[in-house]
């Protein structure tokens, strides 16, 4: 037998074993989940967990696109409700009727640029919204009775895993990274309510025994992520051939991570992680934004040639007004999931990016679609006064 057969045959009893793993036909809550990684997260459980049945919580707002989800309308495991997660009678109602024993809390308002605009929708999403699913869970897992003589329950086969950020750690200078055990010091309405909402799922583990399990990650890139974060704006700006703007002096510093990096790592999470604990996730991939600008736009240059005028698309390069309180630097050290979980990172950025670029190349109805009238309107409000 050949070593590469060998080799195969050794990957497809791994699979096997993590299919026999305790996600094996969960009734798994996805809220957020026609989000950018929300959608990932989905496509790769359907994968990966060929029984199990998704029930996608999702209020559709901007963020959310149902069309990424078209494949499985008609699949008897999904299940599509368009609903917020403040509606406590809602989710009340579909623990009970979908025997709900996995959490995966995606939900949020997830862009700090409109959390300075307008907060007020990120307190009551990422924070209340929390809230909310905190306490159907507890009230759907640990019951009445329990509750009232103070013991925490240890519901070994429920899961609550609640997805953060790594914004919450604040901001580093030139070195260090964020380990789990960093202080929290948020500086952006986002990550302020990112690190409150983390705070209650932490309590309720401490207070209740919700057996919740919070992970942070660095900042995602990769395909069905909508064009208001660096990366996919770059990317379509670069294909309109229309101005690139970089805030400030572009040496902000981000840790990115392939988006299905991080969703394996919440799959080793859910089906290996311990209730109670955080843990950080990470690309080990630091890079100021001026790098990626300018690798987008070597990339979209090799990829469909040079603009009309037949400059180098860096020519659309425009440094614009800072965003108040930018973050300079934020690195992770994912060192605990690798020992305690296994988990790396198996996609390279000069993998990743390409694999993205060919994404939108490929998926360009999928851009004209979410660029709508509203999107012009929200490009108009942030980029109008900044210069471009
Ligand atoms: P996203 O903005 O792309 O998607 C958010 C989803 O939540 C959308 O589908 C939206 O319709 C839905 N939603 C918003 N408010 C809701 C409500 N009240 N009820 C139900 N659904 C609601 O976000 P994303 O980038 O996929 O991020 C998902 C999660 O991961 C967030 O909690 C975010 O804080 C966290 N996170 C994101 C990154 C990143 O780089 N994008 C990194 C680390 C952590
Ligand atoms: P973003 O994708 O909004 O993620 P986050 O703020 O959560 O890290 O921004 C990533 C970095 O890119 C951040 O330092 C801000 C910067 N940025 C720009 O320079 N120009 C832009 O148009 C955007 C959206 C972000």
């Amino acid at each position: 037998m050949l070593h590469s057969d060998l080799q195969f045959i050794k990957i497809r009893a791994k699979d096997f074993i993590s299919y026999m793993g305790p996600l094996f036909q969960n009734k798994i809550l996805v809220t957020g989940g026609c989000g950018f990684i929300g959608t990932n997260f989905i496509h790769l459980a359907f994968d990966r967990l060929p029984e199990c049945r998704i029930i996608n919580l999702d209020k559709l707002t901007y963020a959310g696109n149902p069309a990424n989800l078209a494949e499985y309308e008609e699949n008897s495991r999904y299940r599509l409700v368009n609903g917020d997660i403040n509606d406590r009678q809602l989710v009340d109602r579909l623990f009970v009727e979908e025997k709900i024993d996995t959490v995966v809390h995606f939900a949020a308002e997830s862009h700090v640029d409109r959390s300075i605009t307008g907060p007020g929708e990120f307190i009551r999403t990422n924070i209340d919204g929390t809230f909310s699913l905190l306490e159907a869970a507890r009230q759907a897992w640990i019951g009445q009775e329990q509750n009232q003589d103070g013991e925490g329950v240890t519901a070994k086969s429920y899961r609550f895993l609640h997805v953060s950020t790594d914004e919450v750690y604040g901001s580093l200078g030139a070195t260090g990274y964020f380990t789990e055990t960093t202080s929290y010091d948020p500086r952006s309405p986002y990550s302020a309510s990112k690190a409150a909402a983390d705070h209650l799922a932490r309590a309720y583990f401490h207070t209740y025994g919700l057996p919740v399990m919070v992970t942070n990650c660095s900042n995602n890139y990769g395909p069905y992520q909508f064009p208001e974060k660096l990366i996919p704006l770059i990317i379509n700006n670069a294909l309109q051939g229309r101005e690139l703007p970089v805030y400030g002096d572009g040496k902000n510093v981000r840790d990115w991570l392939f988006v299905t990096d991080h969703c394996q790592a919440l799959l080793a999470v859910l089906e290996k992680g311990k209730a109670g604990e955080t843990y950080n996730i990470g690309g080990n991939n630091e890079k100021q934004n001026i790098t990626i600008v300018k690798t987008i736009c070597d990339l979209v240059d090799e990829k469909i040639g040079q603009l009309e005028n037949k400059e180098p698309r860096r020519s659309l390069i425009r440094f614009v007004k800072d965003r108040p309180g930018h973050d300079r630097r934020y690195a992770i050290d994912a060192g605990k999931i690798a020992r305690k979980l296994g988990w790396q990172p198996q996609v390279s950025f000069d993998d990743g990016i390409r694999q993205t670029i060919d994404w939108y190349l490929e998926n360009r109805p999928w851009m004209e679609a979410v660029i709508d009238g509203s999107y012009k309107e929200y490009y108009k409000k942030m980029y109008g006064n900044r210069g471009i």
